[in-house]
């Protein structure tokens, strides 16, 4: 009895908002991946990897119960020992933890560390934002002084401009718990004022988180921000000396900066100093933000820990990927090889999977495609490739324990010994590499 056809398997999809990093993308992930350790050997940073997952009381206590990463954005869920677990949605908190369990306090101070990472937020897809991201992160822990501020934003600032991006730095502060509630008050009191003009979702910040105002994307609330009273203005002695000498330093170093009193950023943890990178163009919304990042000298007191002042930043990975698509910054391709490895019959297959190996202990960049039997489809590869040799095994050469070498421009072909075939190969890449 015929077989009844099986019916269609379902196929699956990306979960929504979650991208796939395929390899025609890796030169860029591997460019900002080697462009960071360059950055965090250059300024003494060590790596650091947290898990993804984390107890999600750390989040909550570290980000804020009234942010939007943590009422909205957060993936939280309930493993099956019952633990209530959350994936990170950004990674300041699991380092400052990590700091605080592995008495990294005992160690001589600051302590530098970087990472690497993906993030999780549940927030609404759009162009720059998703829901699985990356970030590349530089945290200072251990260090009051002004100087480390100008620091992390010149980092920060040279990270941006090593990739060739025109970017301004927006910089606030937003003082401390001795000077932000007499602002947060002031703000409460300017805002009721004007509360039947504030869109719903402020009218709702008013309540909850007054600053946050301060960050609304929602027309009807820019021209009742840029009429609101600033933070500067209300800073103590202490936070206002502090925000002088982080801007004196950063007009020393040239680093073009506005000074911006929006930016009051999407986590509560900041204290003083807080930034975002912008990159100057008209086109660009505030919500693309490159990276972000600011002082939060709380932090580590907040998890636990001895009082510590820190600083830090991250910056998004998959949003300066796309600036760099954007501009003209050259990304160095991927090495092509030089040569392609072709044979023909079961010996010469069985000697070229042998032979790759000798050529890549080698140094040399060898393609292959030791499944196809034809010689034509693999010559066609190797044209494809764009390679300066193809070396051939057929019958003839396994006979007389030879291998022939043909130089792709001008079709000229070789017979060499076998057992010379890597010294002949390498003395025609370097004299190729010479003629180029
Ligand atoms: P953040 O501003 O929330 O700060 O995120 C930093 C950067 O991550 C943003 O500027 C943006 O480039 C990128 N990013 C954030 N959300 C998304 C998303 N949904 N899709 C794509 N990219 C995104 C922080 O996370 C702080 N932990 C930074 C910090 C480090 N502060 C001190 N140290």
């Amino acid at each position: 009895m015929a077989k009844k056809p099986e019916g269609k398997k379902k196929t699956f999809q990306l979960v929504k908002g979650m991208k796939d990093i395929l390899p025609v993308d890796a030169r860029y992930w591997n460019y900002v991946s080697n462009l960071a350790e360059k950055f965090a050997s250059t300024y003494g940073f060590g790596r650091i990897e947290t898990p993804v997952v984390e107890n999600i009381d750390l989040f909550v206590r570290s980000i804020g119960q009234a942010t939007d990463i943590v009422e909205k954005e957060m993936y939280a869920f309930t493993d099956q020992g019952g633990d209530r677990l959350g994936l990170r949605p950004e990674n300041t908190a699991g380092v400052i933890r990590a700091y605080i369990e592995h008495g990294m306090q005992t160690v001589p101070q600051p302590v530098k560390l970087f990472y690497i990472g993906s993030m999780f937020r549940h927030d609404k897809p759009q162009a720059g934002r998703y829901r699985q991201f990356s970030q590349i992160g530089f945290e200072v822990i251990g260090e009051p002084e002004p100087i480390i501020d100008a620091q992390i934003i010149l980092i920060a600032y040279k990270f941006c401009q090593a990739a060739g991006f025109n970017c301004t730095m927006q910089v606030n502060s937003i003082g401390c718990s001795d000077c932000r509630p007499n602002y947060e008050q002031e703000l409460k009191d300017y805002f009721k004022r004007v509360k039947g003009k504030l869109s719903e979702l402020s009218q709702i910040r008013l309540i909850k988180n007054v600053l946050r105002i301060l960050d609304s994307k929602e027309e009807e609330d820019l021209p009742l921000i840029a009429g609101a009273p600033q933070q500067v203005d209300f800073l103590c002695e202490g936070c206002k000396n502090h925000f002088i000498q982080v801007l004196e330093y950063l007009d020393d170093l040239e680093i073009p900066y506005a000074l911006n009193p929006r930016i009051v950023r999407g986590l509560d943890y900041y204290n003083r100093t807080t930034f975002e990178i912008w990159i100057n163009d008209e086109e660009v919304g505030r919500q693309s933000a490159l990276g972000g990042g600011g002082r939060y000298d709380g932090l580590v007191e907040l998890l636990g820990g001895q009082p510590t002042p820190a600083v830090g930043f991250a910056l998004g990975v998959e949003r300066f990927i796309n600036q760099i698509k954007e501009t003209d910054h050259k990304v160095p391709e991927n090495p092509k090889p030089e040569i392609f490895l072709a044979q023909l019959g079961l010996e010469a297959r069985k000697k070229a999977l042998k032979l790759f190996e000798g050529l890549t202990q080698a140094g040399i960049r060898v393609a292959e495609n030791l499944s196809k039997s034809g010689l034509k489809p693999q010559l066609e590869m190797a044209d494809r490739l764009g390679v300066q040799f193809t070396l051939i095994l057929g019958q003839k050469e396994i006979v007389d324990n030879t291998i022939m070498i043909r130089d792709m421009e001008n079709g000229i072909q070789e017979v060499v010994d076998f057992e010379k075939a890597i010294i002949e190969i390498k003395k025609r890449l370097s004299k190729a590499v010479v003629n180029e």
